[in-house]
Formats: structure tokens, sequence, C-alpha cells
């Protein structure tokens, strides 16, 4: 079976087993592994390397950068195994978030676009393996990624060594879903040709010469299927007030009738949103986003999507099935591309998108924390939400009013830990309503932000901090003793209700 999707023969000398390719790391290595968001990860090496740490007798422990997070619980592996010392540019792990926020593995948290960019420049020092997932090898010994390209063409460029996990699980009808496009070195370099969503223009497979590739692993594992929370009335209620603003940004002459491409963040809010478009009016949407969700395949079963360009496709296991087992109702409306691409500046500006992602918390100038809870502990990174927001035509943050039971107010007087400012967010959206900070300066989009946005329970302390802040001087009056009262009120009480 797997020699047919090997088609390079020279390269069947290659093959073998996880264990024996796990021998190939040495402490202190730079690894890049692919993988973005659960999808197309290299799943059997790094647990074979994992389990070769337990084992001990001698020192493992490696700088692991990826695309995005992984499944198949890999960085819990490796770092229950003690095998990560530092660990970019995003996870989602809940056993390496504890080993983040007490400081036993330096996680360095990255705008999802640049990590390749600091690689070539050689500013991460030099990449020693790469591991990625394969569903076959080209005559000429190119490899085809699987359900995600994420970094895995950069990592393959720059590494000393590949190490190609050739899935079976994974369709073979993947190859030609693909677009890789690589950049020249700066300075020289020219603009990226894509003008529209479902432009190609690039290659299907990553070129690579054949001594490079050290080993090949045969696995059989599908991916891990997505953990998003179906919808619920708060999520819906979100979709809603964006699906009317959009429809007031129309009639109004602001956005034209087929809105411009849509991008939507990771998670159940983003993906609830998004799913929410299949009962607006609009019709013929595009999707140049990072993660294509469930919600992105729902609403091309409903016509509503007619093309959708991604760096993975991460899927619940229901839409796993239905997707990968029959590609064929999709894949003429459909591309992946490498996460430096899908995230690009240049191309997000170019084509005015509208990029939806999710805040922790919001304060009342719009400043968006998306990444620390308390403004200290990691929760997963701040992943792709900043190359889409400082560039898209509507940068919209959405998040539920309260967390937690109602214990925590996502509208609070200061961010304590600010991912995306003031001069990025145009749109702040919970179940309350919607606040439009367009063209406002910070003393006009306070009352804004607490009327629309806050949850009632919360309304009161917050017009009360504001009418006290508003009275002192500046352009973003702030009343620095009392601007974290709220967060001191939940570390002390468990709540942040005053
Ligand atoms: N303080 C503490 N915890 C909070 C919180 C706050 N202000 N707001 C939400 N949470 C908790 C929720 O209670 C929930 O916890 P649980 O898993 O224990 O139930 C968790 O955060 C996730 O929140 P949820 O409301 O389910 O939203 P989500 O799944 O959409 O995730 C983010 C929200 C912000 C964590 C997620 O979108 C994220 O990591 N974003 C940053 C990266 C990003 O935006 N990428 C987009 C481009 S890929």
């Amino acid at each position: 079976m797997y020699e047919d999707r090997i088609r390079c023969r020279a390269l069947h000398d290659r093959i073998m087993s996880a264990d024996a390719a796990a021998l190939l790391f040495r402490d202190g290595m730079i690894v890049g592994a692919s993988g973005f968001t659960r999808a197309g990860d290299s799943k059997a090496v790094p647990a074979a390397l994992a389990e070769r740490a337990v084992a001990g007798g001698e020192p493992l422990r490696i700088t692991l950068i990826t695309g995005a997070s992984l499944g198949h619980d890999t960085d819990r592996k490796l770092t229950e195994a003690g095998a990560l010392a530092r660990r970019m540019p995003f996870q989602v792990d809940g056993t390496l978030r504890r080993a983040i926020n007490n400081g036993s593995v330096m996680f360095v948290d990255q705008h999802l676009s640049e990590t390749v960019e600091l690689l070539r420049a050689n500013r991460l020092g030099r990449m020693d393996v790469a591991i990625i997932e394969a569903c076959a090898i080209t005559e000429s010994g190119a490899i085809v990624p699987t359900t995600s390209i994420g970094n895995a063409a950069d990592f393959v460029l720059a590494a000393d060594k590949v190490i190609v996990e050739l899935n079976l699980a994974q369709p073979a009808d993947l190859e030609g879903l693909h677009d890789i496009w690589t950049p020249a070195q700066r300075p020289m370099r020219e603009p990226l040709p894509i003008t529209r969503v479902d432009q190609r223009v690039g290659v299907s497979a990553i070129p690579v010469p054949l001594d490079k590739i050290a080993a090949i692993v045969v696995t059989d594992m599908p991916d891990s299927p997505s953990t998003v929370q179906q919808p619920d009335a708060d999520t819906a209620a979100i979709a809603g007030h964006l699906i009317e603003f959009f429809q007031h940004e129309v009639s109004r002459g602001r956005l034209p009738k087929v809105l411009p491409p849509l991008q939507a963040g990771i998670g159940t809010i983003a993906n609830a949103v998004l799913s929410g478009f299949a009962a607006s009016p609009f019709e013929a949407l595009t999707i140049y986003s990072e993660v294509l969700q469930d919600s992105t395949f729902e609403l091309m079963d409903s016509g509503k999507v007619s093309f959708a360009s991604g760096a993975s496709i991460t899927l619940s296991d229901p839409w796993q099935r239905k997707v990968f087992g029959d590609l064929s109702r999709y894949r003429d409306r459909l591309v992946l591309r490498p996460q430096e691409v899908s995230n690009h500046p240049e191309v997000i500006r170019r084509m005015g998108l509208i990029a939806i992602n999710t805040a922790l918390e919001v304060d009342i100038y719009g400043n968006v924390n998306s990444t620390h809870v308390g403004g200290t502990h990691m929760m997963n990174g701040i992943g792709g939400s900043g190359d889409f927001a400082r560039n898209a035509s509507y940068a919209i943050f959405a998040t539920k009013s309260v967390a937690k039971g109602g214990a925590i107010s996502s509208v609070v007087p200061m961010v304590p830990h600010c991912d995306h400012n003031e001069h990025d967010v145009d749109v702040i959206v919970t179940e309350q309503g919607l606040a439009n900070l367009t063209g406002l300066a910070p003393r006009e989009r306070v009352a804004l932000v607490i009327e629309h946005c806050a949850h009632p329970s919360y309304r009161d302390y917050l017009r009360d901090y504001a009418k006290e802040a508003l009275q002192g001087g500046g352009q973003t009056p702030h009343v620095l003793r009392r601007a974290f009262e709220m967060h001191l009120k939940l570390a002390s009480d468990g709540t942040m209700v005053m």
C-alpha cells in the first residue's frame, strides 16, 4: 500500500520505524514539525521522541517550532517527558500551558505569519530536523502535505535533515489541494501575487533534495478531531448582531453586497459566528482564513460559500468523515496555503478582509486581551489574530460578555495584557450587542462599549469607573489606582462582582 504513495523508488530504502527515527535527535536541537490547529501534524515520531526522553539515559530537551497547535497529545507527551525546553509559536495543550506558566518551558508567542521570516533570516538559530506529515511523495521526491501546510514548506528548506511521516489514514486525493509559494529573500522580494481568494500561484508539493530525507516513517492515524462546542444562544446572538451590522454597512454603501473575503479565528465562538451566516441574506461568500473549521463546510453545503482558502482543515469527527470521505464534493472550491501566505499582511490589506477573532477580554477603549488570563497566565497564544486584525478592513473582536458563569466580566476598565490595541480594533461584539468604534476617539468609545457590550450586571461598576476616569485629563483617561480593581477582586474572591 505505502509503496504506491512513495512514487520516488530511490527513497524506499529510507523507510524505518518511528523509534529508529527518534534516534536521529540530540539534546539541544531545533526541531520543526508540521501541524496547524491539530491538522496535518507529525504524530508518531514526536511520540517516540517523548518515549526516548522518558527512558532517560541522556539529556534530551529540544526547541519545538510548529505551524500552530498539535493533536494526538503531542505537546502533553513531550512536556511530561521533560523534552521541551522551548516552544513556539502557538499551543492549546493544558499540560504544556501549566509548564509555560510555571516557567519550565519557554514559550515564544508569535504572530503566525512571522515565524518563517525569522527562520529564513537565521534569527532563530539553525533548524536541525524537520518532521513533516505527507500523504504522498512524488516521483521527484517532493513531499505532498496533508490537511495543513502551516510552516512545513519552509521547515523543509531550513532544516539539515527531513523526516517524512507518510500517513496512510490521510486521503491520497488531498494531493493537488495545496498551493505552496515561498518568497525570495528580502529586501529584493517581489510582491505576493495573490489578488483573488481562489488564485493559485505556487506548486502542489514541497520540493526537497533527496539527500535531505533521513527517514520515512509510515503511519496510519487520522488527525485528532477538533474540540469546538456547538453554537449556543449567546454565540447565535453574536452572529445576529454581526450580520445586522454588515447589512447596515451595505445599506450605507460602505460594504459591497458581496462581502469581502471573511477570516474567522480558532475556537468555539469564531466557528459559531461563521455558522451564523447560514441564516443571513449574504451570498457568494468567500473565506480567506487560516483554519477552515466545520462552519466553512456547512456554508459550502448550504451554497453560501463559493470558495475557501486556508492553511489547515480542522474538523470535528462527523465533519472529518463527511469531508475526507468524499473530498471530491469540495476540492474545486478549496485551496491550502502556507500560513505565511494565508496570514500575509499584503494580501489581507489588498483584499480588504473582514477579520473576526475572539477576545478573552476587552477594555472600555477597545484594547483587546486574547492571550493572558488575569494579565499574567498564557491561555493559547496570539495565533494569527494580530496578522489579520492589523491589516483587515474590518477588525472585529467577539466574546461572550461574561465567563465562568458570570464570575468574570469580559469588559473591564483596562486590559492587564494587550494583544490588539485600540488602533487596530474596529468593532467589538458580545451577545449583548455591538460597538462600532471606527473613527471614534477613546473618550467617545467608552459609553458604546459599556452600554452595548458589557453584561448588565457589570454596567453600573463600569459606568462609575468611566465617570471618574473621564473627569480626569488625557486622551485615554484612567484612574490608575482603580484600573485593575475587577482583576484584583477576581484574584482574592474568585469573582469580579464588586
Ligand atoms: N478570563 C478567564 N477565562 C476566560 C475569559 C476571561 N476573561 N474569557 C473566556 N475564558 C475562558 C472560558 O471560560 C473558556 O474556559 P473553559 O475552556 O475552561 O470553559 C475558555 O476561556 C475558552 O473560551 P470560550 O468562550 O469557549 O471561547 P473560544 O473557544 O472561542 O476561545 C480564546 C477563546 C480567546 C481562548 C481563543 O479564541 C484564542 O485562543 N484566541 C487567541 C488566538 C486567536 O485568536 N487566533 C485566531 C487566529 S487563528
